[in-house]
Parts: C-alpha cells; sequence; structure tokens
C-alpha cells in the first residue's frame, strides 16, 4: 500500500503521540465513563462520525452538536443531532432543548481553539448540577506541530491544553483529573457550578492573558500544571 507523504507525516506525529501517552484510548475511557454514571442527559459538542456519541447507553437522552457531522455510526434513536456550531446552538436552539440542572455529563471536542473551547465550557456549565462532569479532548499537547493554532496536519489538538491552566488560575473551586487517555489526554472536570459567572465576566481577559502562550510555556511547567493519571486504573468515584 501506498502511503501519501501527508499521511505518513501523521502517522508519524501519532507515533511520537503514542510514546507519550500510552493508555487506553480516549473512546475506552469515555465508554468506561458511560457505563459508570448512566448520564440521562449527554451532550457532545463535535460529533464527526458519531463514534464518540455512539458510546452512550440506549437510555441516555444525547443532543449531538456539529456544523459538518458526518455519522457512519449507528447512534440510539434518543439522540437529536444538530448540524450548527456549538455558538450558534447556545444563542439560538438551546432553551427548548436542555432544562436548566439537567445536563449530567458533557464531552467538548469541537473547534480546537482556546477561546472556543472556553465558551464551550461557559455554555456547557449553565446547564450543568453540582455532580455534572465536562470532560475536555486534546487537552495534554503532544508535540509543538500538533498544537499549534493554525493547523497543519491531521492530528491537531490546538491550544485547547490552555484551559487547564485558565481554570487552574480563575475557577479554583472546580476539580480537574487529567486522565492518560491515548492519543491526547481526557480532562474530567467536576465541582462544577452554574452559577458561577467568573469565566464569562473574564473571558476577554482570559483570551488576551493565553491566546499568545506558546508551546514551550507547556514544556517548562507541564510538571507543575499537568499531572496525568493513568486512565485504566481510574476510580471515577474520585472525581467527587
Ligand atoms: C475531532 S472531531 C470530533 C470527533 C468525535 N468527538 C469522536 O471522538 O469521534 C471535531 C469535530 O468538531 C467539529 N467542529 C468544528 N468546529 C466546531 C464548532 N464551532 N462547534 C461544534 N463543532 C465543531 C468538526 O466539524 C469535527 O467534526
Amino acid at each position: 500500500m501506498l502511503i501519501s507523504g501527508y499521511l505518513f507525516d501523521n502517522l508519524i506525529s501519532l507515533m511520537d503521540a503514542n510514546d507519550i501517552l500510552m493508555s487506553e484510548s480516549y473512546l475506552e475511557t469515555l465508554k468506561r465513563i458511560h457505563d459508570f454514571f448512566l448520564p440521562k442527559m449527554y451532550l457532545e459538542i463535535g460529533i464527526r462520525h458519531g463514534k464518540s456519541l455512539a458510546l452512550a447507553s440506549p437510555e441516555t437522552c444525547c443532543i449531538g452538536i456539529d456544523p459538518e457531522p458526518e455519522i457512519s455510526v449507528p447512534v440510539h434513536k434518543n439522540t437529536l443531532i444538530f448540524p450548527m456550531t456549538s455558538d450558534m446552538f447556545f444563542s439560538t436552539v438551546h432553551a427548548d432543548i436542555i432544562d436548566p440542572g439537567s445536563l449530567d455529563i458533557a464531552f467538548i471536542d469541537g473547534m480546537h481553539l482556546f477561546e472556543y473551547a472556553l465558551r464551550d465550557f461557559i455554555n456547557i456549565e449553565k446547564y450543568c448540577h453540582d455532580t455534572s462532569v465536562i470532560i475536555l479532548h486534546d487537552c495534554f499537547p503532544v508535540d509543538y506541530e500538533s498544537s499549534q493554532r493554525t493547523r497543519t496536519q491531521l492530528f491537531w489538538t490546538g491550544d485547547v491544553w490552555k484551559m487547564i491552566v485558565a481554570l487552574k488560575m480563575y475557577r479554583k473551586d472546580v476539580k480537574i483529573s487529567l486522565l492518560d487517555s491515548d492519543p491526547s489526554g481526557l480532562a474530567l472536570i467536576s465541582h462544577v457550578d452554574p452559577h458561577s459567572t467568573i469565566l464569562r465576566d473574564l473571558y476577554d481577559t482570559l483570551c488576551d492573558q493565553y491566546i499568545p502562550i506558546h508551546y514551550e510555556w507547556f514544556e517548562k511547567n507541564k510538571g507543575g500544571y499537568f499531572p496525568v493519571i493513568d486512565a485504566k486504573t481510574f476510580d471515577f468515584t474520585r472525581i467527587f
């Protein structure tokens, strides 16, 4: 089989990533999260083929949001798909679909830029309750190229990692469990507060502060800010 140079570069990039985070795949971790928590209401931003969305139990009501969904995996019948950006969903549709306090688990995997992930978190948290869990994908960058704000290759985590730093700095009330799920980590954020307005009030400041930070900052500070936990043996009751 011939592998194009582009694909080859991305395979190498993923292999490098696997050298760093060699736990179970993020889909395996997500499946165990669904089986453990059995959420009544689950929302996912960024669904693409539906692989992660399809992991929910058939009893769970699921909301999937993506401007370009390409569903190729069967999803359960309790699933509503909104073909739009998450910003559009939260500025137009949300009130008819989700009641405040009804969201049990949400997975943020849409646009991989800090300010988008931040807005997704702010919008989602409003619909949470005190035992909800917000899961953030791609928050442990694996190399310089894949964590740039401009996408240059297939495997791309962007600068979502800055969310961990911002939450640790400005939302000391939430608990962050950073799992080493392959290939680029899953952060389980618990102790969320639907009444908190801190991130919303500071949105512009946070963008000014974090968007200019470079990957080198992560390399220097990851020991202190990004202690990863083995996903395979993680006891989910520890998030509370
Ligand atoms: C990495 S894929 C999601 C993969 C999926 N969660 C899974 O694990 O199988 C990212 C998706 O985010 C979508 N996306 C990009 N910008 C978005 C936005 N502003 N709002 C919602 N989804 C977005 C893309 O169309 C793409 O399908």
